[in-house]
């Protein structure tokens, strides 16, 4: 048996939204900026995907960007509210994702605005207060600070950090990548300036994702060349990507409420059963239901002499999971979130994340071979 426990770097993509997207692969070959019957039938391809997005967003199409994904998404965001309105502060945390990290650190070498890093708990939680007091620097400020942790699962609490933006006429952009197609969205109640999106996260294609804009805020040309997207982002679209990812949406927010009691508690009975496996056990990041991604779990194992080799014992017995971001797993180098949150280095920790599609069997499977992985390690 083999058990993918990783849905957090990505997931399977849903047989339906590879029935979309076939006969678009297959036929729909024109160019969606050629003006003929070709060109016009794909065109209308993207526009209605756009709408099906806006529609589970409750936001204007025009306010959706497609992009390559999260990290062009994020990029974006950053790039063009400092090169385009007049941001110069970026406040973010130390616990983002390198899309964002090391894109506001990139953009500080540049001089063009300066990083502050807001002060987070050993959960992983924003100190509200301490980003209060930040945006009332001088300056024009932009928050970046995502809606769940792609490595701990912590979540913000997107309402209010908005208020406080609005409170200091700040712009506010969320990585929303771990979230979108896992929890509603509704962009009208929600005042935020950029949100972001990765559809394979939500078993849509890879490669392809979106940025909500906010239609208060204007970007001007993001990447030069053709007219497509508004002009803001020249080159010919992926269509079937896009195609792709409407329905990847469609699919997760058709019965969103559902998909999150079942992996819920899946993860509820994992956390129960390594209670009862490991005498000391603990977790990474918030595990309480109002404040935890419920697609994630990072456990923190008992101290072992083989614990650079858990991940790879795991995978061994057939139970792939991940030791932090997908980019840092297999890496020597040690996850700049555990770091951030001033965690315990020295103890074995695995993110399981999970799916729709993942089964109490599979979490059985998986417990039976952490207990055999941590027999031998322990004795
Ligand atoms: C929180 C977060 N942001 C951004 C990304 C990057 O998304 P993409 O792989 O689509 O560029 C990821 C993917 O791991 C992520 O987890």
């Amino acid at each position: 048996m083999r058990v993918y426990l990783d849905n957090a770097a990505t997931t399977p993509i849903a047989p339906e939204v590879v029935e979309a997207m076939l006969p678009v692969l297959k036929e729909g070959f024109g160019n969606p900026s050629s003006t003929h019957y070709y060109g016009r039938q794909i065109k209308a391809l993207i526009e209605t995907s756009r709408r099906t997005v806006a529609r589970h967003l409750v936001c204007e199409p025009s306010e959706i960007l497609f992009t390559s994904g999260g990290t062009e998404a994020d990029n974006i965001a950053l790039y063009s509210a400092v090169n385009q309105m007049g941001v110069n502060h970026i406040i973010t945390s130390t616990i983002e994702h390198h899309a964002v990290g090391h894109t506001a650190e990139a953009i500080s070498r540049t001089g063009k605005a300066c990083v502050s890093y807001v002060k987070i708990d050993s959960k992983g939680n924003v100190d509200l207060e301490d980003l209060e007091r930040l945006l009332q620097l001088e300056g024009k400020a932009i928050v970046s600070l995502m809606h769940a942790n792609n490595e701990i699962a912590t979540l913000l609490p997107l309402y209010e950090v908005s208020q406080l933006c609005r409170k200091y006429n700040a712009l506010f952009h969320s990585d929303t990548v771990q979230t979108m197609g896992h929890y509603p969205f509704n962009l009208t109640e929600l005042d935020i300036d950029f949100i972001t999106c990765a559809a394979h996260k939500f078993h849509g294609p890879k490669g392809v994702g979106f940025l909500y804009i906010n239609k208060k805020v204007k970007p001007d040309v993001l990447i030069h060349g053709g007219s497509q997207e508004r002009g803001l982002r020249g080159g010919t679209e992926n269509v079937y990507g896009i195609v792709g990812l409407a329905k990847a949406i469609d699919l997760a927010y058709e019965d969103v409420e559902a998909h999150q009691n079942h992996v819920q508690s899946l993860k509820s009975y994992m956390i129960e059963q390594l209670k009862k496996m490991f005498e000391t056990i603990d977790f990474h990041g918030e595990i309480d239901q109002e404040k935890s991604l419920y697609t994630v779990l990072n456990v923190c194992f008992p101290k072992t002499d083989k614990a650079s080799m858990l991940l790879f014992s795991l995978d061994l017995k057939g139970v792939a999971v991940s030791g932090g971001s997908a980019c840092t797993s297999g890496a020597t180098k040690g996850s700049h979130v555990l770091e951030g949150i001033g965690a315990d280095m020295t103890r074995p920790n695995v993110r399981f994340s999970f799916s729709r599609y993942t089964t109490k069997a599979e979490i059985d499977f998986a417990l039976e071979q952490v207990k055999s992985v941590f027999t031998v390690a322990l004795a």
